[in-house]
């Protein structure tokens, strides 16, 4: 008997663990229907590739380029999320990328990129990830089953 609830416990607490259910989890948060081409433009306007290149996107012509530029789109191993996306516009320090040298994307615990959040519209933000999400495509790796 003692057994059986422990694993009940045990068997709640992965559930309770994978629903991430409370107050802060982002669980129900629906964007409206973004446009891809909005979206590019709202990339350039608000000063995005100056610190950005997009894969297989236009070509940006930016004066104050940075040093280290950051790719976005291209082949990732899993779906990048409007969740992830929004996150990494809205609050860049949130989750540094794990994808390129810390030193040049963050300064300690910040991200090198600035906030947007005063001067970008609500519908820009919708349009800017749906124009990433069309640039990011995924990459399945194979399974080895031994
Ligand atoms: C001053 C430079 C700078 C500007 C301007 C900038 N970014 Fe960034 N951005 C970065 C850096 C550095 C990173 C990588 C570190 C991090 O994850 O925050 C990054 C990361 C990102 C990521 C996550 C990439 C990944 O691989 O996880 C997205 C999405 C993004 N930026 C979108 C934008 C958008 C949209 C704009 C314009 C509204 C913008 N950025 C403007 C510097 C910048």
């Amino acid at each position: 008997m003692r057994t059986e609830l422990s694993m009940l416990a045990a068997l709640l607490g992965v559930a309770l663990a994978a629903c991430e259910i409370g107050p802060r989890s982002g669980r129900g948060l629906r964007l409206p229907e973004g446009d891809v081409a909005r979206g590019e433009l709202a990339f350039r306007d608000l000063g995005c590739p100056q610190c950005h290149d997009v894969a297989g996107g236009a070509e940006f012509q930016q004066a104050d380029r940075a040093d280290y530029i950051v790719r976005l789109g291209g082949e990732v191993t899993h779906v990048e999320t409007y969740g992830e996306l929004v996150t990494s516009i809205i609050h860049p320090s949130h989750e540094i990328s794990g994808r390129h040298p810390r030193e040049k994307v963050a300064d300690g615990e910040r991200s090198r990129m600035r906030s947007f959040n005063e001067q970008m519209s609500v519908a820009q933000l919708v349009d800017l990830t749906a124009y990433l999400q069309s640039k990011y495509e995924l990459r399945i790796e194979p399974v080895y089953i031994p």
